[in-house]
């Protein structure tokens, strides 16, 4: 089949689109009308499993941050996460009941790959998250998840990203389930806050034009921050590396609580901070961090909820009004915003969205 843009300016801006309808189909292909979740085969069985090993890099490896606050809060799992670059030349001891978690769009990636080999030479069970199903890794995995994101052209991955987290996310109700730590009434709470993420993304995608009106802000910018707590951490870090990838501007994350340890020694009126703050339970801590931005003159772009943005505006430079969600699934719903200002600045800077220079979709050298 022919791939073309649907008369997007651009596939990542198509892509992006797309999100609400492949969050959607990636749902219904695991989740039963009952709201069972369903895996395929065998599936896996979590009581047998004490801990979590993941390796992935770039964007998926963004992906597998968000799910270890997940596994780690919602299933009780220990999770480590690596680079896979970095995982086997670190040797790491692998004790027994650990299930090795390979996360890729490509599923060729070659030190997701080599990781992968390195966690089978060890003996264990091994499962994938990919968007090919008829990839290296998946052929070699134990268990393969696909998350039906469709083809990807884009080299910046966007739908892929979000249809990642929301079978990551499947994946941890499954554990905590089988690991008896999520209470009947409680796991069809997530079931249906899960089956509203595509309207809520949709929503979300309305805000378009308070994107590329801050992202227009960013255009001009050397260098940008981004910061976020808890699970909103793993977010900033792909919205930095989003606007690295296509705008070409210099751009970092940091967890907010970090700022005041070094990086708040780059904040002057010159810089933007782009905070990822839903009004959770850290939201109190995360705009204390702005406000010592603020204080030094940082120009901050607010992306937070109605409520949030109510509390919080005073003094900022702009603001992005997300949907209200449940807590647990803000990683994915602001994935949108990370994906705009990206895409919005690069058109802005007249930059080759979908080629970035030095960029490729799939990297098979290590
Ligand atoms: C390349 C792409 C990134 C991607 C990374 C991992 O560097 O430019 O956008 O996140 O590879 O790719 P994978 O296919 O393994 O998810």
């Amino acid at each position: 089949t022919r791939i073309d843009k649907a008369g997007h300016k651009h596939f990542m801006a198509k892509e992006i689109a797309e999100q609400p309808g492949v969050i959607g189909q990636a749902l219904s292909h695991y989740l039963t009308d009952e709201g069972e979740i369903l895996l395929p085969g065998d599936g896996i069985d979590f009581s047998s499993i004490d801990r979590i090993s993941m390796a992935a890099c770039g964007t998926a490896s963004y992906a597998c941050m968000a799910a270890k606050y997940w596994f780690e809060q919602i299933a009780r799992l220990p999770v480590e996460v690596d680079v896979a670059s970095e995982f086997r030349y670190r040797e790491p001891p692998i004790p027994a009941r650990t299930l090795a978690l390979f996360v890729s769009q490509s599923g060729e990636t070659a030190d997701t790959l080599a990781a992968l080999r390195f966690c089978e030479g060890k003996a264990q069970s091994i499962l994938s998250v990919v968007n090919v199903p008829e990839s290296s890794i998946a052929r070699e995995s134990d268990l393969v998840l696909p998350i039906y994101a469709g083809v990807e052209v884009g080299v910046a991955s966007t739908k892929a990203f979000t249809c990642q987290l929301t079978v990551l996310y499947l994946l941890v109700l499954k554990a905590a389930k089988d690991r008896g730590v999520l209470s009947e009434a409680a796991l069809a709470d997530h079931i249906s806050a899960l089956r509203g993420l595509p309207s809520v993304i949709n929503t979300a995608l309305e805000q378009n034009t308070a994107m590329r009106d801050a992202a227009y802000k960013l255009s001009t910018a050397r260098d940008v921050l981004f910061l976020g707590r808890g699970h909103m951490f793993p977010l900033a870090l792909e919205g930095a590396l989003k606007l690295k990838e296509i705008s070409y501007i210099h751009a970092e994350a940091y967890a907010s609580g970090e700022l005041k340890h070094g990086p708040i020694a780059l904040v002057d009126e010159e810089v933007p901070v782009v905070v990822f703050a839903p009004r959770d339970v850290l939201f109190d801590k995360t705009v204390s961090n702005m406000q010592e931005v603020m204080a030094r003159k940082g120009k901050v772009i607010l992306v937070s909820d109605a409520e949030g943005i109510a509390e919080a505006r005073d003094g900022v430079w702009a603001t992005i009004e997300m949907p209200k969600i449940a807590d647990a699934l803000t990683p994915i719903l602001y994935a949108i915003p990370a994906q705009l200002l990206a895409y919005h600045t690069a058109v802005a800077k007249g930059t080759d969205v979908d080629q970035p220079r030095n960029l490729a979709k799939s990297v098979t050298v290590e």
